[in-house]
């Protein structure tokens, strides 16, 4: 039995002496693990007779339960100063000064051209898209701007090398081929919206040789001039926010409408600065028109029981009219500090309850 006391006395000792969680798991394995001290003391009570067996059992077994409670007890001690420990060095120096945030901004031509997309979406409009290399055929042949047609200069065209069937593919110089596309691979009602890149050789204070266009097409039976002003007046009091703004159709020409007209909204120029929807001067924003019977019959429709309008406008001019950016080319000089002063809070959704207009 004065093993068993000494075994009592040293595994108490040592579980005072513990220092650290490790440590003391340690000593539990030693004093209560399968091969340890204790187990191997009761192991010892198969070779005794019964009243040592009974007088030691109790011993051992008490112990085994004083030292379980020791351990468990120490092991809330060591827990909490860990705890501790971690707490202390972990602290947060509240007084820091905080990282600078980058705060990302969207482009206004995204930002736009998202606009655009809304008010159409809102009046049932659905986004069509097409490739930015396209053919001759759909960028002009089928649009009635035939290879002697002058409209085709005043198209300063990129041409690629030609294909193996000597066709000149070309970067597209507005969005008005993805009404052929359109017109090609469905059957009408169609009322689509496009918003995307075009390009000219064209190069000034004015002019990008890349810029964005938005077309937009509907064909339907019975489709009139007056569908063509109504949705566009809307358009245009809605995107620049004001109800009132005058709106007026100007008689013009384009190969692909007939008749066509070019759309202008009131402004005021006196004193140098520009403000839309007041004052005597117009401004022109966007050309459209009734679809021309040769591009219905180019895409295989009637124009006898078919008919529908069309619009593109540009996106830089709209952008720069609506958030007052004075030069073209800024848009494309990816200087971070101009796109934090002209760009939007990429979470700021457009949409027309959102404070859109
Ligand atoms: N495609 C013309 C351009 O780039 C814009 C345009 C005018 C598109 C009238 C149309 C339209 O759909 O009907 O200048």
């Amino acid at each position: 039995m004065a093993d068993i006391d000494h075994l009592r006395e040293k595994f108490l000792k040592d579980i005072k002496a513990a220092r650290d969680l490790a440590y003391l798991n340690e000593v539990k394995v030693a004093a209560l693990g399968k091969k340890g001290a204790v187990s191997a003391e009761l192991s010892k009570l198969g070779q005794m007779n019964s009243d040592e067996r009974k007088e030691a059992g109790q011993l051992i077994n008490s112990i085994k339960q004083e030292l379980i409670s020791a351990l468990s007890e120490r092991q809330i001690v060591l827990a909490r100063q860990a705890l501790q420990e971690k707490l202390n060095t972990e602290k947060i120096d509240v007084s820091l000064p905080s990282r600078p945030s980058v705060q990302a901004k969207m482009h206004p031509i995204s930002r736009t051209m998202e606009e655009i997309s809304a008010i159409f979406s809102d009046m049932g409009f659905v986004i069509a898209e097409g490739p930015e290399i396209e053919t001759d055929e759909n960028n002009f042949t089928a649009l009635n701007i035939p290879p002697e047609h002058p409209a085709r200069q005043e198209h300063d065209t990129f041409y690629l090398q030609p294909d193996e069937y000597g066709e000149r593919p070309v970067l597209r110089t507005h969005t008005s081929p993805v009404q052929i596309r359109t017109m090609r691979s469905t059957s009408p009602p169609i009322r689509i919206i496009v918003p995307g890149r075009t390009y000219r050789s064209d190069h000034d204070a004015t002019h990008s040789p890349m810029f964005h266009q938005c077309e937009g097409l509907v064909i339907g039976p019975n489709i009139h001039m007056g569908h063509l002003k109504a949705t566009l007046i809307d358009f245009c009091r809605t995107f620049f926010g004001l109800d009132e703004l005058p709106v007026r159709f100007r008689p013009s020409y384009f190969p692909f409408t007939e008749p066509s007209a070019e759309v202008d909204i009131g402004c005021n120029r006196d004193g140098g600065g520009l403000k839309i929807g007041a004052g005597e001067d117009w401004l022109e924003i966007l050309g459209s028109g009734m679809v021309n019977p040769r591009v219905l019959e180019n895409c295989g429709y009637d124009p006898a029981t078919t008919q529908g309008f069309a619009f593109g406008m540009g996106v830089e001019r709209l952008a720069m009219l609506k958030y007052g950016i004075p030069d073209l080319r800024t848009f494309y000089d990816t200087d971070l500090r101009w796109l934090h002063h002209y760009g939007f809070m990429p979470h700021d959704v457009v949409g027309l309850h959102t404070g859109l207009v």
